[in-house]
């Protein structure tokens, strides 16, 4: 069986056991969230060996030629020595410019970085911080409009690095990010295709970007957009997108909400239940879920019941453990 050599220590694979698991099984430490090969957290650096195609995959390829590699995407035909990335081979520093609460458990950061970074909008970032906790966090920002890097951070119950982002990490300070990554994006070619964009928590967040590049490039076809939250409170960005589905007659707004109290101007009903039961022919449109990874799942299917081909959906589940 092949081995893995890090920091200084050899550890032998199993049979078909990827490097990721082989480290973790033999309790290295490695940041890894998605296991999928779609967030790169666990990108590792390779120092000796040769690597399998499908673990470079999607990576830059200024990173290929330096032999980074996911290693939750590796089998390795035989010995690697590895170590994690070299931080300036990989990241940019970006400066905390704002931090804005937006409701109860959600705040707004902007980021800026001395290089620009290019991206589209839906795509995702990893942050790094000194800690070395790595996360993968989706765009709000449209490149178009938006001078510096908007995220949405939701406090999670018990995880790690939305804390410290919330409670430790101020305006003026840096953090590390990578990317960007991902494939959620809009495309330009058919303005006049029906999109149905479904969201749940800050899965808001690369939605509001994407809706936004499809308006900035001048779709003409309806857009749908179902934002789905818990409880009313939850909402954010209402004021925002009521305004600009004023201003657009194809953009329709529908804000919802799953328990708790009714409340005026949003609906209640769970938002991909909602959207697929206004939208039983879902021939023609193209769909975009985030959130929620079991919604995206479930949702997934469903739509492709509906009529909509699997290549005209596009997803970005959260799948870190925590966000
Ligand atoms: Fe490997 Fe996500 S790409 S854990």
């Amino acid at each position: 069986m092949p081995e893995i050599t890090y920091q200084g220590k050899t550890y032998p694979c199993a049979p078909n056991e990827t490097v990721l698991d082989t480290l973790l099984r033999h309790g290295i430490e490695v940041p890894n969230s998605c296991r999928a090969g779609s967030c790169h957290t666990c990108m590792l650096h390779c120092l000796s060996g040769e690597l399998t195609a499908p673990s470079q995959k999607d990576l830059k390829p200024a990173l290929k030629s330096l032999k980074y590699f996911l290693a939750c995407q590796c089998v390795p035909p035989q010995d690697l020595v590895v170590a994690l990335p070299d931080d300036e081979d990989v990241y940019v520093s970006a400066r905390l410019v704002e931090k804005t609460q937006l409701s109860p458990s959600v705040w707004r950061f902007r980021l800026e970085t001395a290089v620009p970074v290019y991206y589209h909008a839906g795509q995702f970032l990893n942050l790094k911080n000194d800690a070395g906790w790595v996360r993968s966090y989706s765009l709000a920002s449209l490149p178009a409009e938006d001078e510096s890097l908007e995220l949405h951070v939701r406090r999670m119950p018990g995880g790690q690095m939305s804390h410290w982002l919330i409670d430790n990490f101020s305006v003026g300070m840096h953090i590390e990010i990578e990317g960007p990554n991902g494939h959620c994006i809009y495309t330009e070619g058919e303005p006049e295709r029906p999109l149905l964009m479904i969201g749940t928590g800050t899965g808001l967040a690369p939605l509001f970007g994407i809706l936004r590049d499809a308006l900035h490039q001048g779709h003409t076809g309806p857009i749908h957009l179902y934002h789905g939250v818990r409880e009313p409170a939850e909402l954010y960005l209402h004021d925002s997108l009521t305004a600009l589905a004023q201003q657009h007659d194809n953009l329709h707004y529908h804000a919802c909400y799953s328990c708790g109290e009714t409340c005026s101007g949003m609906r209640a009903g769970r938002a991909a239940d909602l959207a697929l039961a206004e939208h039983p022919d879902l021939k023609a449109w193209r769909i975009f879920l985030c959130g929620a990874p079991e919604m995206v799942k479930q949702t997934r299917m469903k739509a492709y019941l509906a009529g909509v081909a699997m290549s005209d959906i596009s997803a970005d589940a959260f799948t870190a453990p925590e966000h």
